[in-house]
C-alpha cells in the first residue's frame, strides 16, 4: 500500500509535528486548543453560573449545620456538613476549569443568589432544611443532566467534570430524601 492510501485509511490521526506545532501557538494563547469546538466564552458564561450554584450551597448547607436543633438533629448536622465540604470541592473544580478555559472564575458575593441555578433558603425547622437542600439537588441535577448533554462531545473535559458532580449531587438528593422520610415518615415530594 503507498503512503498517500495508507494516510487516507487514517484519516483522523494527527501528525506528531502538527500537534506540537498546534500546541506552541496555544501556549500563548490559552489551554484551548484548535480542537475544542465549543465556543469557550459561552463555556465560561455558563460555568459561572454553575460556580454560583456550587457556592450557595455551601452557604446554605453551612448555615443549617450550624443552626439546625431539635432532638436528633445531630446526625442531620454532620450530614449537612459533610455536604457543604463536597459542595466547595464541587466549586473549586468548576473555578479551576473557568481558569483553564481563560475566564476569570467569578465569586463576587453581590448578585451570587441571582447567578445561581439554586436557592439560598433558610428553613424554619430541621424538616425545612432538609426539604430545601432536596429541592436544591434536584435544581441542580436537572441543570446538570442538560450541560451534560449540551457539551457532548464538543467539550469533553467540562462534560466529564460535571458527571463527576452529577454523581455527587445525586447521592446528596437521594440522602435528603432519606432524612426527610426519616423525621417526617412521608415524602412531601415523591422520590422522583
Ligand atoms: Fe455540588
Ligand atoms: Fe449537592
Amino acid at each position: 500500500m503507498s503512503a498517500a492510501a495508507k494516510a487516507e485509511k487514517q484519516p483522523f490521526l494527527t501528525d506528531v509535528k502538527t500537534l506540537r506545532a498546534r500546541a506552541r501557538k496555544n501556549i500563548a494563547e490559552n489551554n484551548v486548543t484548535e480542537t475544542y469546538t465549543a465556543d469557550p466564552k459561552k463555556t465560561i458564561e455558563i460555568l459561572q453560573t454553575v460556580l454560583a450554584t456550587e457556592l450557595v450551597c455551601v452557604l446554605r448547607y453551612t448555615m443549617h449545620a450550624i443552626a439546625a436543633t431539635g432532638i436528633s438533629s445531630e446526625g442531620v448536622k454532620a450530614e449537612f456538613k459533610q455536604h457543604a465540604k463536597e459542595e466547595h470541592e464541587h466549586a473549586l473544580q468548576v473555578a479551576e476549569r473557568i481558569n483553564q478555559l481563560g475566564g476569570k472564575p467569578d465569586f463576587n458575593p453581590e448578585g451570587l443568589a441571582s447567578r445561581s441555578a439554586s436557592q439560598y433558603a433558610e428553613g424554619e425547622n430541621l424538616v425545612d432544611m432538609i426539604r430545601e437542600n432536596l429541592i436544591a439537588e434536584r435544581i441542580a441535577v436537572d441543570h446538570y443532566r442538560e450541560l451534560i448533554r449540551y457539551f457532548g462531545d464538543n467539550d469533553p473535559a467540562t462534560r466529564v467534570m460535571i458527571e463527576g458532580i452529577l454523581t455527587v449531587e445525586e447521592e446528596h438528593a437521594n440522602d435528603m430524601h432519606d432524612l426527610l422520610v426519616a423525621h417526617q415518615g412521608k415524602p412531601m415530594l415523591p422520590k422522583d
